[in-house]
């Protein structure tokens, strides 16, 4: 088709153009007939310009009608100041259209792409079934390309660096541990099936035993678990490995890699953002013992504190009772929670409940002579029906532990420990999100380091791996591996930002040694050994170097960068919580034949 190619874009023209013949190609994004005058924002990927399209000149106008795609030609004309749009930054000027052609027409659609703030209501399944659509939107666009950004600056990095950035396998085979695999059938051998990668993980430490030293890739990871909003059955990682270094070197290279990353980013963009110029870290155990959990989020405060050494002789049953059955008590201040209500701190309960602990105790801090509380002769007074139960020392070593502030409402939990961190936990991120702590312009990353290497599987009734089962444990805790396994710390980590896990990585076992006592400590007998891993422990055989490595969520990034809880807002073409692409009808059945050549038959 002939047509008019453009000779600016629709965001770059400025007052300082007033006068300019101009041709621009892009989409009608809005439409608006006043009395017979056509205004049409057009649409390209740089910006809006306003078209102003006069009936007495024009034919067909009609035709024109959202989302078409046209090209114009006009001229650039000034505003006058009573029509003037500062919100467009071309929103001093119009074109005043000669000529135009509609190069592509458009039936009516299926949702309007115009109106940001309606788009909350669109279902999603429609959204991502016209997922070509919901691209035009200027700010999905800009997701793509802050993508685009964040991947072309890791790659800028890591050259710098020297890394040299390989390809691995999808079609591999299938390993235990982790998440269940995708399997595609074998044509030629029928009955064998090839895996998708959870991960390149096996494949880069064989990169390091063949000598690459620097590896990396930007890698489509596929997991055949549930989605939920941060998680995708098929995601993309910066997957890095190096060899002949320690965990201080990949912390600090990947700290340095993700500063400048995001910085670039967010100048490149403009984005509101803040980030610390170092990332904090901490162990695993501190980040249990003060947030409970092992990917706190820091934009704020407000730790956890334990108080269970505090109640072993407590009047109140509920708290000794958990500690003298190896539970503990911990708990989380409220600030400003003295005021709730009592249906209010029910509200609180419920909420704790429905995360699996028994109940709620609580105790508001308020001044002295408050109503109904009982003074603790240092400026404040508690205030709570559980109150009487306690001693006032015992209250007193309780506000002091917790830091406790009037106006505080202490929330405390007795139960295991587990539970009383995994209920705290998001207590805290409750109270976070109430008062408002949680700012999304802040991106607040950090290390948790010292991850234990093994954890008890109950289920199976022996030690699985935290991480995976090539993942070295601290020199120092070796002795424990036949002794104390839950004790032995791993050289494992992971960078969490805003309470996500973004990356997680550890030094590898290059010992064949620990190799071994590592397999036996799992229960993975030789047998199995020599069928699942035989061509990673032969390929260590062969002068294994030192090696270790770590694989950034690259969606999980962006997610952070552009202010989404969603991790189907960052993919082009995401699959929905099923596990399906409504748009491209997959999965989908596949004809006889096909079934036939892969030997398989229906169930
Ligand atoms: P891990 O399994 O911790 O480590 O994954 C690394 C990072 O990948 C991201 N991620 C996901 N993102 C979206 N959807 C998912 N389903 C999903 N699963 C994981 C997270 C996570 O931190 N091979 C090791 C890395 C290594 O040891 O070097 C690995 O895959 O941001
Ligand atoms: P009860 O003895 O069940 O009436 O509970 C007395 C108070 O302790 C109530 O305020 C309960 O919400 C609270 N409570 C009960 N179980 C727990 C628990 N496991 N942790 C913290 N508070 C609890």
């Amino acid at each position: 088709m002939a047509f008019a190619q453009r000779t600016a874009t629709c965001g770059e023209l400025r007052l300082s153009d007033v006068g300019r013949e101009v041709t621009l190609n892009g989409w009608a994004h809005k439409v608006r007939d006043l009395g017979g005058v056509l205004f049409v924002d057009l649409r390209d990927r740089n910006g809006l310009i306003q078209l102003v399209l006069d009936p007495t000149v024009h034919q067909d106008l009609d035709t024109i009608r959202t989302e078409s795609c046209l090209s114009v030609t006009g001229i650039v004309q000034a505003r006058d100041d009573s029509v003037k749009n500062p919100r467009l930054p071309t929103g001093e000027i119009e074109i005043i259209v000669q000529s135009w052609q509609l190069l592509g027409p458009s039936k009516p659609l299926p949702f309007q792409l115009s109106d940001e703030e309606h788009m909350q209501q669109v279902n999603e399944e429609l959204r991502v079934k016209h997922r070509y659509l919901d691209l035009r939107r200027p700010s999905m666009y800009q997701r793509l390309s802050v993508r685009a950004s964040v991947i072309r600056r890791m790659r800028a990095f890591l050259d710098a660096e020297r890394f040299v950035e390989i390809e691995t396998p999808v079609l591999t085979r299938s390993t235990p541990g982790g998440a269940r695999d995708y399997l595609v059938p074998h044509r030629l051998e029928p009955g064998l099936w090839y895996a998708l990668p959870q991960s390149p993980q096996q494949y880069k430490q064989l990169l390091m035993v063949a000598g690459v030293e620097r590896y990396y890739q930007i890698a489509k990871c596929f997991r055949d678990e549930s989605s939920r909003a941060d998680r995708q059955p098929e995601f993309t990682q910066l997957d890095i490995e190096m060899s002949f270094i320690t965990q201080e070197d990949i912390l600090s290279l990947i700290e340095a890699m993700t500063l400048s990353v995001m910085n670039g980013v967010i100048d490149e963009f403009s984005l509101d953002k803040e980030q610390a110029t170092s990332f904090p870290r901490m162990t695993y155990d501190y980040a249990m013992q003060y947030y409970g959990c092992d990917k706190p989020d820091i934009r704020f405060g407000l730790p956890l504190f334990d108080i269970s050494s505090l109640v072993t002789n407590s009047g109140f049953g509920v708290f000794k009772n958990a500690v003298e059955g190896g539970g503990a008590v911990k708990g989380v201040r409220y600030p400003g929670g003295s005021q709730l209500s009592r249906s209010e701190v029910g509200k609180l309960e419920e909420f704790c409940k429905g995360l699996g602990v028994k109940g709620l105790a609580s105790v508001a801090v308020v001044a002295p002579g408050t109503e109904n509380s009982i003074d603790l002769g240092d400026g404040r007074a508690a205030k709570a029906n559980i109150a009487r139960f306690f001693a006032i020392d015992e209250l007193k070593a309780i506000f002091d532990q917790a830091g406790a502030e009037i106006g505080d409402l202490l929330c405390m939990v007795a139960d295991v420990r587990d539970t009383c961190d995994a209920v705290l936990y998001r207590l805290r991120l409750e109270i976070g999100d109430r008062l408002g702590l949680r700012d999304p312009r802040k991106l607040a990353f950090l290390w948790v380091t010292d991850f234990p290497l093994v954890e008890w599987n109950a289920d199976a009734g022996q030690w699985s791996s935290m991480h995976h089962p090539f993942t070295m444990p601290h020199e120092e805790d070796l002795p424990l591996m036949e002794t104390d396994p839950k004790a032995i710390r791993a050289q494992a980590y992971d960078m969490v930002c805003n309470g996500y896990e973004v990356a997680g990585g550890s030094i590898r076992i290059n010992d064949a040694s620990i190799q071994a006592r590592m397999f036996a400590l799992l229960g993975i007998n030789e047998e199995t050994q020599q069928t699942q891993f035989g061509h990673l422990l032969e390929a260590f055989s062969y002068g294994a170097p030192p090696h270790g490595g770590i694989a950034p969520g690259i969606d999980r990034l962006i997610m952070l960068l552009t202010d989404t809880e969603n991790i189907r807002e960052v993919i082009a073409f995401p699959k929905l919580a099923g596990g399906g692409d409504p748009m491209m009808g997959a999965p989908s059945s596949v004809d006889s034949q096909q079934w036939a050549e892969m030997g398989l038959r229906r169930a």
